[in-house]
């Protein structure tokens, strides 16, 4: 904020509590005698029913002027003038981290007992599971489904097929320090038949029905182009987080359209970190929510 306006909304805040305090005065006359007619407006309704000018009750009045004090008051306590911050030093980022660190300070014995228990106990004891859930909802079901049940480009966590491995460490590995799979695009390697002939050749593994001529051309390309990766049988590496092709379980999609979309122009499914982030203790509890989910190896 700059100090021109900084000033100015000084000068505005103080120049309207003090036009209240005059308003009040001027409202503050001393009330006329009993038959003193001084305070008649001369608005007369009804024939003879007339409005009187008399001062606001006395503890009204004092409502008033408490409230301009306590205007002052809070304003000397709390940011609202232009850019002083109050003799009190509160913002609301101040209350927020406040409220961290205490919830920090009351959770972190909890935790820090689920963090000592191996994750195969932990994801059966049901407590530890809720709590993983809680967190689940919150920092992973964007990505992942509300259930974990995933969505195109976003794996499934439920089933028993996993990119990067299904057992307790690889599964908090992953959420400790996120994932990023390499598969690299072939739109400049191979001419769009020979991209064709290999997508027929990798559906084909699945059992989906392809074009047999086609497949037999693709498979000596497989073994060139994509067996390092996704292992010459197709079944997948999970070290690289390269899929199994053979399951018809697809991670981007198993169409024709999706296949060749895949291998032309390449995925990068990237898992951010959540070290970080929640911390190891957290992420512990996820990895038990994650294994609870029916997953396993
Ligand atoms: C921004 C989106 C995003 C968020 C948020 C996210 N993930 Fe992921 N996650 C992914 C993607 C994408 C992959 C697959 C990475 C790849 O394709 O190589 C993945 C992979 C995984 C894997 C490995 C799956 C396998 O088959 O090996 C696990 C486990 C996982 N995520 C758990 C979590 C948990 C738990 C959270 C919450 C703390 C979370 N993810 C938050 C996008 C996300
Ligand atoms: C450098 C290693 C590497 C090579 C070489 C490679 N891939 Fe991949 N492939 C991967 C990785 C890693 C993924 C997962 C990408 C992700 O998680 O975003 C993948 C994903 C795929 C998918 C998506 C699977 C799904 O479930 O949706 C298909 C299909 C695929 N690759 C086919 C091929 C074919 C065909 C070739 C050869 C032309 C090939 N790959 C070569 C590493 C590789």
């Amino acid at each position: 904020m700059s100090s021109g306006l900084h000033w100015v909304i000084v000068v505005v805040v103080v120049l309207n509590i003090l036009g209240c305090l005059w308003l009040v005065r001027l409202a503050n006359r001393s009330p006329g005698a009993k038959g003193d007619t001084s305070s008649v407006t001369g608005h007369t309704w009804d024939g003879d029913l007339q409005e009187y000018n008399n001062p606001l009750p006395r503890w009204w009045l004092w409502m008033f002027y408490i409230s301009i004090v306590f205007g002052f008051i809070y304003l000397a306590l709390y940011p609202g003038m232009g850019t002083f911050k109050g003799l009190l030093g509160w913002s609301q980022l101040s209350q927020y981290e406040a409220e961290v660190e205490r919830a920090e300070r009351e959770y972190a014995p909890l935790f820090a007992r689920y963090a000592a228990t191996p994750l195969p106990e932990l994801a059966a004891d049901p407590r530890a599971v809720a709590m993983g859930q809680r967190l689940f909802v919150n920092y992973c079901s964007a990505c992942h489904g509300s259930d974990g049940g995933g969505a195109p480009g976003y794996p499934n966590l439920t089933d028993n097929d996993w990119l990067y491995g299904g057992t307790p460490e690889a599964v908090e590995t992953s959420i400790l320090n996120g994932r990023n799979g390499m598969m690299i695009p072939f739109s400049a390697t191979l001419q769009d038949t020979a991209v064709a002939e290999v997508v027929a050749y990798v559906r084909g593994l699945s059992g989906q029905t392809v074009d047999p001529a086609l497949a037999a051309a693709g498979e000596a390309r497989f073994a060139q182009n994509c067996a390092a990766c996704h292992l010459p049988d197709g079944s997948g590496n999970q070290a690289l987080g390269a899929p199994n092709l053979t399951d018809n379980i697809w991670l981007y999609g198993g169409s024709e359209a999706a296949v060749t979309a895949t291998v032309s122009n390449g995925r990068n499914g990237t898992m951010p970190a959540h070290r970080d982030l929640l911390g190891e203790d957290k992420v512990h509890l996820l990895a038990a929510y994650v294994l609870s989910l029916g997953g396993g190896e």
